[in-house]
């Protein structure tokens, strides 16, 4: 039996993403614990961590907020909790230099376009105003910039000809979720 893998799981959503996660451990597909959820805002996510008694934390960014004071405050809240993966399952907060040098190389996230397409905050709205037939989803290594570290897995989705932001997110969500538990599954501890 592997060991488990200590995941902190990051969210500012429904965390559906987060759900998947939760589900594959429970029917033991999935070797890891979620040791922590932590949002930028009280979100669903929280709600359904806290059902499952798992630990939470809430660190909202406030406008005019000190964002290296944050950041490090993040950093802390992650730290407590020594995880071997930190995941950003729709948390759609930047994280800052600190948190990346602490967590760096074990820090993932997931995105709902096929980087380096796409990137941002309006992913799926901007695929469909590009007028794609093929989009997707990305899961990969956090670095500085905005969506563009190391791609460890991808999986495409086809845009149909009637879906509109909604319905097209949700067909990549049905895919973003097996993508992250497929990369967690293959997490190795030691790179
Ligand atoms: C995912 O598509 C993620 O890539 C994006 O937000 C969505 C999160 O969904 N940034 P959920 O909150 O896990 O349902």
């Amino acid at each position: 039996m592997p060991e488990s893998l200590k995941c902190v799981v990051l969210i500012s959503g429904t965390g559906t993403l987060l759900q998947a996660l939760l589900d594959t451990i429970d029917t033991g597909g999935l070797a890891a614990t979620v040791v922590a959820v932590g949002a930028d805002r009280q979100a669903e996510g929280i709600t359904r961590a806290t059902s499952k008694g798992i630990p939470t934390f809430v660190l909202p960014l406030r406008k005019g907020q000190d964002r290296e004071l944050w950041d490090r405050d993040l950093a802390t809240a992650v730290a407590q909790f020594e995880p071997d993966l930190v995941i950003s399952a729709g948390f759609m907060k930047l994280v800052g230099t600190h948190f990346l040098t602490q967590f760096g190389g074990k820090f993932i996230n997931t995105h709902p376009a096929l980087l380096p397409s796409f990137p941002g905050a309006h992913a799926v709205r901007d695929a469909l105003e590009a007028g794609v037939k093929v989009t997707g989803c990305t899961v990969f290594a956090v670095d500085e910039g905005i969506d563009t570290g190391p791609i460890i897995a991808q999986e495409a989705v086809d845009v149909l000809p009637h879906d509109d932001e909604a319905t097209l997110h949700e067909r990549i969500k049905i895919v973003e979720r097996r993508l992250l538990v497929e990369v967690v599954k293959n997490w190795r501890k030691d790179g």
